[in-house]
């Protein structure tokens, strides 16, 4: 079968670490649940055929549908071919500030909204994923001459992967997600970041702060309770290690890509913690 790969590139991608992960994924498994799904790196690599995929990002969950969607998929494919061909600057410009009317964006049906996120993924600086507080997209033209919206077959892929199997798509928070997985299902959660720099009640970007951090673990716990397999990834923190210490906590070093703070890139230390017993060695 072959395998597609995200559609976007999105912060926190998996790729680069998509083996080390692989090697700690049990050897079977009831249904599959991915969380915090972004860019679906390891969902793509396992390509499992009963699925729960979920994150809170609402534009990138409208794309996962109008993927599956048989009818959807094709208007989209001809949004895309649209926006190939009239890809410049300015017309960059006019697709992104689309969102700037909120009365004109509401009613812009969902298979052309899906098109313009995957186009504006791959015209942007760096394929950012960013809103201001008004939750306009604010990334700027990343100066490429030509955009590949496809990647070849790619999508051609994931919808027949999305579209063949028993996929459920949702856009809630992750604790609902998971509340159906069941003993033998197998839950991976990939939550935004957790900062040695941050302090509780601290903002970030995501709304994603240490009370979340520590509300997932206690969620990790239940299913743990309830007989699942549970893997999930971070950076290596001291609050990670206190919260997951009655579990198998591997560390890798991951190179990362995307940063909104471009001096920062680099090598980063980060875990794989699972509760069950893997042959992962690095
Ligand atoms: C580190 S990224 C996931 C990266 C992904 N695994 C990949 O390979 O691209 C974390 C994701 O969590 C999502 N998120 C943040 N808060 C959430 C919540 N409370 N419930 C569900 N998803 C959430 C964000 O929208 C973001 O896409």
């Amino acid at each position: 079968m072959l395998k597609g790969k995200p559609f976007v590139k999105w912060a926190g991608g998996k790729r680069q670490i998509i083996d080390k992960l692989k090697k700690c994924v049990p050897e079977e498994f009831g249904t599959y649940f991915e969380p915090f799904v972004g860019g679906g790196a390891l969902l793509f690599e396992l390509s499992p055929r009963k699925a729960v995929i979920n994150d809170y990002n609402e534009e990138l969950m409208n794309v996962f549908e109008c993927i599956k969607d048989e009818n959807r998929f094709s208007k989209m494919c001809s949004e895309l071919n649209k926006h190939e061909a009239n890809h410049s600057e300015e017309y960059y410009y006019l697709i992104r500030n689309v969102d700037r009317d909120k009365a004109k964006y509401k009613k812009m049906v969902d298979y052309k909204r899906a098109a313009r996120t995957i186009y504006l993924n791959k015209a942007c600086f760096n394929g950012l994923y960013r809103v201001n507080s008004k939750n306009e997209f604010n990334v700027p033209f990343g100066k490429k001459v030509k955009v590949n919206t496809y990647e070849g077959q790619n999508l051609g892929i994931i919808h027949a992967y999305l579209n063949l199997n028993e996929i459920d798509i949702l856009n809630i928070d992750f604790e609902e997600a998971v509340k159906d997985a069941k003993k033998g299902d197998f839950i991976y959660f990939d939550p935004p970041y957790d900062s040695e720099t941050s302090t509780f009640n601290s903002y970030t970007e995501e709304g994603f702060g240490k009370e979340q951090q520590v509300r997932l673990a206690r969620v990790f716990k239940e299913l743990d309770e309830r007989g699942c397999y549970v893997m999930l990834s971070n950076h290596n923190t001291t609050l990670v290690n206190e919260l997951y210490k009655d579990y198998n906590i591997h560390v890798i070093s991951a190179k990362r890509n995307i940063n909104s703070n471009g001096n920062k890139r680099g090598k980063v230390e980060e875990v794989i913690v699972t509760n069950y017993i893997t042959n992962f060695s690095e």
